[in-house]
């Protein structure tokens, strides 16, 4: 949902704002520019498409600047154009604004400017309060201008404010939307997030809620904080290697093949070596909990949808799972001996945090399950649980969604201990078989040449249907949304046992369905649906559990997982599924790290 960066400091102003968005370009890619500082000229350039148009545009210019900053945008007001394009100025185009969110009464604003004889060139939000803060800037100093604006507008907001007045300063505020500033030597910085300013600095500081930065490279003032914000600089501790593809064709596979790692890397950080499950959440009354209620969005929430399974079967806790945008205007009942866990990635998405702050008017406790430090949701809840995958920059998620799953396994695992449900021997017995699943993920690469191979006569296939039952039924949703959200395919996910009450409707040689098969109580029951899916003249892809000769009579597109008890399968079976979406989306030319209309980390409602 957009990326800002910005530098002040002796070094290429140009060269840091262009390297930090480019990092930044998983969040919004449809139009990008850039202000900077020289003297007291202030200077914008913009354009419609990426950021290496951009770059093109202002390869023919020389800068030689104090100060910038830059944006890539993800349209939300106005279709993507140069017009619309950010940074934006104010009406004496003295000051320029970058910004990412929602300012949602815009409208009144502008028709209260407009009467005051202000004029607008583009059809963006963001113009309108860059408008307000000159407006306000005739008549105090920038930092209150910027102040009195945030008091007027309502939305959301991580602003980047330069000016000709002042051209060594950048001015940063947030609200409901990321913002991060960099701590350098006589040099700093700001961007959406840490990834894009790792490559210079690994000491950070998180804006809060509302507080207002002015950055200078000497010095960082912070204005409108409350008692209880600090400003500690936080050394981030992974590296930049991990923000980049290191020989990969895309950030996709690359998260794709990180996976057993980061499955292993969150075992060992919740077992001790006596197999106990350990936790840091000692603030929650687990004991006492009656009723779990998770909220998340897209791929979150389809892990939210395997955690019923594991918790429900682990635990013997009921779980309820809601998406963030429907829990929220559904008039939720909340009671207190339930826990509510919110899944997220990015821990900035608008609809889980909306969710989150509806709970918390209740004062029940909420447990976080988030990958990225400092976010809004960690600080916001009651506990956090970090997932711990390292930065994932790849639009469609993969190992945040294992990172998340990992942790609700070894959560229901850790609820059946709290609650004396499992005994030491049956723990023990759970945590052997989970521990093979990373080399078993392994295994799955190994038949990347046969995925690719099925992807390839798959691929002009106009519709998918994915079948899973039981714990891969979630599975099957987020294949769907792998395929569709990188190859534009249509596709649904279904429970297997629902397919003979409507979708069996769709079958027949030009459709293609994925079907879930891994040995397990249910198989039959699939096998059956298998069938009636042949009898109907479909095609099908299987996922088998190796060994499965059964399979093979059926269909010639068997990938095989490694043995294991159908309770971890979705451990499996998604990164199968992952690599057959990659697949398709390679094969058929599109940009798989970002794919069209999409952004990281959806910041808007
Ligand atoms: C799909 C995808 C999205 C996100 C969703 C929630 O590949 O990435 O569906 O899962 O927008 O994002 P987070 O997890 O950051 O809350």
């Amino acid at each position: 949902m957009c990326g800002i960066s910005g530098y002040t400091g002796g070094r290429s102003v140009y060269n840091i704002i262009i390297n930090c968005l480019e990092s930044l370009e998983y969040r919004g890619y449809d139009s990008a520019g850039i202000a900077f500082t020289a003297g007291n000229r202030l200077s914008v350039i913009k354009c419609k498409g990426r950021i290496a148009d951009l770059k093109k545009k202002a390869s023919t210019r020389k800068i030689n600047a104090q100060a910038g900053i830059a944006h890539t945008r993800w349209a939300t007001h106005g279709k993507p154009s140069s017009l619309n394009a950010h940074p934006h100025f104010d009406s004496s185009g003295r000051i320029a604004v970058v910004h990412n969110g929602i300012i949602e009464n815009y409208i009144d604003i502008k028709d209260k400017l407009l009467e005051k004889g202000y004029t607008f060139k583009s059809d963006t939000d963001t113009e309108v309060l860059a408008v307000l803060i000159g407006h306000y800037y005739e008549k105090m100093a920038i930092e209150k201008a910027i102040l009195k604006a945030a008091e007027d507008i309502t939305g959301s907001y991580a602003i980047g404010v330069i000016l000709s007045d002042s051209p060594e300063k950048i001015i940063a505020m947030r609200h409901d939307s990321p913002l991060v500033i960099g701590i350098g030597v006589h040099e700093n910085f700001m961007a959406s997030d840490v990834s894009a300013i790792l490559k210079y600095t690994n000491k950070v500081i998180y804006l809060q809620d509302k507080e207002l930065a002015v950055i200078s490279p000497e010095r960082i003032e912070f204005l409108n904080s409350k008692p209880h914000d600090k400003h500690l600089p936080v050394k981030i501790n992974y590296t930049i290697e991990q923000a980049q593809k290191t020989g990969f064709k895309h950030f996709m596979l690359k998260e794709i093949y990180e996976q057993p790692k980061v499955v292993s890397n969150i075992l060992a950080g919740h077992i001790t070596s006596s197999d106990k499950i350990h936790f840091d959440i000692s603030g929650l009354d687990i004991k006492n909990i009656k009723e779990i209620t998770i909220v998340a969005c897209g791929t979150a929430y389809h892990s939210g949808l395997v955690a019923k399974y594991i918790i429900e079967e682990f635990a013997r806790i009921p779980v309820n799972v809601d998406v963030g945008s429907e829990f929220r205007y559904r008039n939720p009942i909340i009671k207190d001996d339930t826990l509510f866990i919110a899944i997220s990635q990015s821990g900035e998405t608008a609809d889980t945090i909306a969710a989150v702050r509806e709970i918390k008017k209740h004062k029940v406790p909420i447990l976080a399950v988030c990958n990225v430090l400092g976010s809004t949701l960690t600080r916001e809840s009651s506990a956090t649980v970090y997932t711990n995958a390292g930065p994932e920059i790849s639009v469609a998620s993969t190992k945040a969604f294992t990172a998340q799953i990992t942790v609700m396994y070894l959560l229901g695992l850790f609820f059946a201990q709290e609650k004396g449900i499992f005994s030491k021997t049956r723990l023990t017995s759970e945590l052997n078989i989970f521990k093979k699943i990373p080399n078993q993920q392994k295994e799955i690469f190994k038949q990347s040449r046969k995925i690719n191979a099925i992807a390839k006569k798959y691929l002009n296939f106009g519709a998918f249907l994915f079948l899973g039952r039981n714990i891969n039924y979630p599975i099957a949703l987020e294949g769907a949304l792998k395929l569709k959200e990188i190859s534009y395919i249509p596709a649904e996910g279904y429970a297997s046992g629902e397919m003979k009450h409507g979708p069996i409707a769709l079958i027949d040689e030009y459709r293609a369905v994925v079907c879930i098969a891994n040995d397990s109580f249910v198989f039959d029951k699939v096998l059956s649906n298998i069938q009636e899916i042949l009898a109907r003249k479909g095609k099908i892809i299987v996922i088998a559990t190796e060994g499965n000769r059964r399979m093979t009579e059926f269909t010639k597109e068997t990938v095989f997982i490694s043995k294991t008890n159908n309770v971890y399968a979705p451990l499996l079976t998604t990164v199968v599924l992952q690599m057959f979406a990659y697949y398709v989306a390679v094969l058929k030319g599109f940009d798989v790290d970002k794919p069209r209309n999409l952004a990281k980390s959806v910041t808007v409602e």
